[in-house]
């Protein structure tokens, strides 16, 4: 299972590095807005940074929406570095993006996925990675996971090579449950990869190693 952070600030994507458990990044413009970059000349130096830090997979994401442009788009922000792949959304242009640059040998991210039907058109085109978002789907009443489930389950039957990636994690159960049913990658914060270290029975048991080491060592 890969491990993708979820953000475009440079400091939380170097400490997910340093823990030594990162495999990639996911942005997209909410997240670059976020970090206050704009202007196509900060974006592209921002995704050089992020591309900088980490070993692969960056995904950056096109914000046109009709064909020709984010193939003009995706080739641009696939040219600064070999490390990104391009995010595009599940619309029909999408689609047919997905289809060009899996033919020219540009790794995509096939984004804002909420159904079975998107999951099986973007893995028919060539998609290098599936971004079903459980987080906005719980939001609505449905269960994201059992999407997560359901497109597992018929790339499994059909052998499709797109990866499942797991997008709009948002706490450490959503992990560990896309752990269960086979996900490939789960992109999320900062907050819920080091949350998966915590335990009061870690801390406490460390905290009676330590006090009985200095006991008997007579500190
Ligand atoms: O990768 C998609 C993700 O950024 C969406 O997360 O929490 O805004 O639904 P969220």
């Amino acid at each position: 299972m890969k491990f993708f952070i979820d953000t475009a600030n440079l400091a939380e994507i170097q400490e997910a590095y340093d823990l030594g458990v990162l495999d990639g990044v996911t942005t997209n413009p909410s997240l670059m807005a976020k970090e206050g970059i704009t202007g196509d000349d900060n974006v592209r130096a921002h995704y050089k940074a992020i591309c900088d830090i980490v070993d692969d997979k960056v995904s950056a994401e096109v914000i046109s929406t009709d064909f020709e442009s984010m193939v003009k788009e995706g080739e641009s922000l696939a040219a600064i570095d070999d490390k990104i792949v391009v995010k595009v959304p599940m619309i029909k242009d999408g689609v047919k993006a997905i289809k060009h640059f899996s033919q020219n040998g540009i790794r995509t991210n096939c984004t804002l996925v909420f159904s079975a039907g998107q999951a099986i058109l973007a893995a028919k085109a060539g998609a290098t990675y599936l971004s079903p978002f459980i987080g906005r789907l719980d939001d609505i009443s449905f269960d994201g996971l059992d999407l997560i489930q359901q497109i597992v389950h018929i790339y499994n039957v059909y052998g499709f090579e797109t990866e499942v990636l797991a997008a709009s994690v948002r706490h450490t159960m959503h992990l560990i449950k896309c752990a269960e049913i086979g996900a490939d990658v789960v992109t999320c914060p900062l907050n819920v990869i080091t949350g998966l270290l915590k335990h009061p029975l870690t801390d406490s048991g460390l905290a009676k190693f330590l006090a009985d080491h200095a006991k008997a060592s007579g500190k």
